[in-house]
């Protein structure tokens, strides 16, 4: 039995984990217990990786096109991760009113310089008001139309200046269970898409520069990918000879992401480009940019929590639960929500004897546990001998998770977060800064409406 290390930026010394150069048994000593990190620095080193492996792949194949790398802001809003994207990534992407507000703010008061804004998702009034108000102070926007109304809008809109839309094609799920509907309720089908088309020119401000489509889910099957990308390519090739200004073929998100294993990022942008080459040669039109919205990939290996193991338990075969000091299913939602794996291990005592072990949280959920997750269904955690103290790392925690569970509310059985730590680069160095400590009594009172009596006595029943 062997513990598995299959991501390049973990390492074991003396059997302590360290994740790049940053001993973990040190974070928690200092900085507390349970804790979240989020290391910022990983993010610049994967978008500026990304976009030099779809360069080398663009000079490779003599391709035409440019690679732009947005960043999917959804996948993780704190300010430390969208300022950081922003500065490396090409564009950003937004999907709400107060997505939009932020990138705004941001560029506003010069945090990152002005970039593109691609603005998607299915639009309400304050967004749509927020959107078309940047517009017209000159914001460099791309509208992504994902329905018929939103267009109806933009043509009875009145602009000081050309707009640059583009159009979302509706796609079948790449991945569909077999008890999905197959599709989902994100743009245009093709025959309504090819009516917006007809009409957009009513506002001949409105300038059509980019065909969009999303590449859902996690999961990476290459074959279904190129299914989906050759269908949207179909469309771009048919469409593309009456539309003068459409360059850009916007693959959304769902760039791949393992969350076990190194994922070889330079294939996989040598064979989408090498695919998107032989389909202009199939189709005879010239190569379109390639946007990708990246969420998933630029924000998960940013961001890790340790634990304690509280209690060992023993259960009714031989592997002991370790129950840890915080809950797997509000931290780490899609562990039950979508039953997603997660990168368990060790911080420290990594050269005792290993051991197959079930997690759990320490809430009273049934489901507040990590094990039918894996196939294995069990963990290989070092055994604990008396008077020791095992940590427990989890990694690749950085996309989705506090915007499911929520920051600063209350959580299941009322267990506190875990501490906050950033760690950032100043100057080369790694600075440390704990933003949040663990969620005390008086905030959790405060969010109930327990601190105050005379608050509580509003709804004393008199019997
Ligand atoms: C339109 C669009 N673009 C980009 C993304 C980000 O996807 P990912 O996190 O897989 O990169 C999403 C995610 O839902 C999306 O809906």
């Amino acid at each position: 039995m062997q513990i598995k290390l299959q991501k390049n930026y973990l390492n074991y010394k003396n059997g302590v984990l360290y994740y790049k150069d940053i001993n973990c048994l040190d974070l928690v000593t200092k900085f507390g217990n349970p804790l979240k990190v989020g290391y910022v620095d990983i993010i610049r080193e994967k978008i500026t990786s990304l976009k030099a492996y779809f360069e080398k792949a663009i000079s490779k194949y003599s391709y035409q096109g440019k690679y732009i790398f947005a960043n999917a802001n959804k996948a993780s809003y704190y300010s430390e991760n969208v300022i950081t994207a922003g500065t490396y990534a090409d564009m950003y992407e937004t999907s709400s009113y107060i997505d939009l507000k932020i990138v705004e703010r941001i560029i506003k008061n010069k945090i990152v310089d002005n970039k593109k804004i691609i603005c998607n998702g299915i639009k309400d009034k304050l967004y749509v008001d927020q959107i078309i108000k940047m517009i017209n102070k000159g914001y460099d926007i791309l509208f992504v139309i994902d329905n018929k109304s939103e267009l109806n809008i933009l043509l009875d809109t009145k602009f000081n200046r050309k707009v640059e839309i583009g159009f979302r094609l509706n796609l079948p799920n790449l991945y569909a269970k077999s008890n999905d509907l197959g599709f989902d309720r994100f743009g245009l089908k093709e025959k309504e898409l090819i009516d917006c088309l007809k009409k957009y020119k009513k506002n001949e401000n409105l300038v059509f520069t980019t065909l969009h489509f999303h590449q859902r889910g996690s999961l990476y099957n290459q074959e279904k990918c190129f299914e989906n990308i050759e269908k949207a390519y179909q469309l771009y090739s048919k469409i593309v000879k009456d539309e003068p200004n459409l360059v850009n073929f916007d693959f959304g998100g769902g760039t791949p992401y393992d969350k076990i294993n190194e994922f070889d990022y330079e294939k996989y942008a040598d064979d989408i480009i090498k695919l998107l080459k032989g389909l202009g040669k199939k189709y005879n039109i010239s190569d379109p940019n390639i946007i990708q919205e990246n969420g998933r990939y630029t924000v998960s290996d940013s961001c890790f929590n340790i634990y304690k193991v509280e209690t060992v338990k023993n259960s009714h075969d031989d592997k002991p639960w370790y129950v840890i000091n915080g809950s797997i299913m509000t931290s780490l939602v899609n562990t039950w929500a979508l039953k997603e794996r997660f990168l368990f291990l060790p911080i420290n005592l990594a050269n005792n004897k290993l051991i197959k072990v079930r997690i759990a949280g320490d809430t009273c959920d049934g489901d507040d546990v990590y094990f039918y997750q894996n196939s294995e269904k069990y963990c290989i955690m070092p055994e604990i001998k008396k008077g020791e103290t095992l940590y427990i790392g989890v990694f690749g925690c950085g996309a989705y998770q506090e915007i499911l569970s929520g920051i600063g509310g209350i959580h299941h059985c009322l267990n506190p977060e875990e501490n906050d730590l950033i760690i950032y680069k100043k100057n080369g160095k790694n600075v440390f800064y704990k933003i949040r400590g663990s969620q005390n009594e008086k905030a959790i009172f405060k969010r109930l409406n327990y601190l105050k009596v005379k608050e509580m006595k509003r709804f004393k029943i008199k019997k």
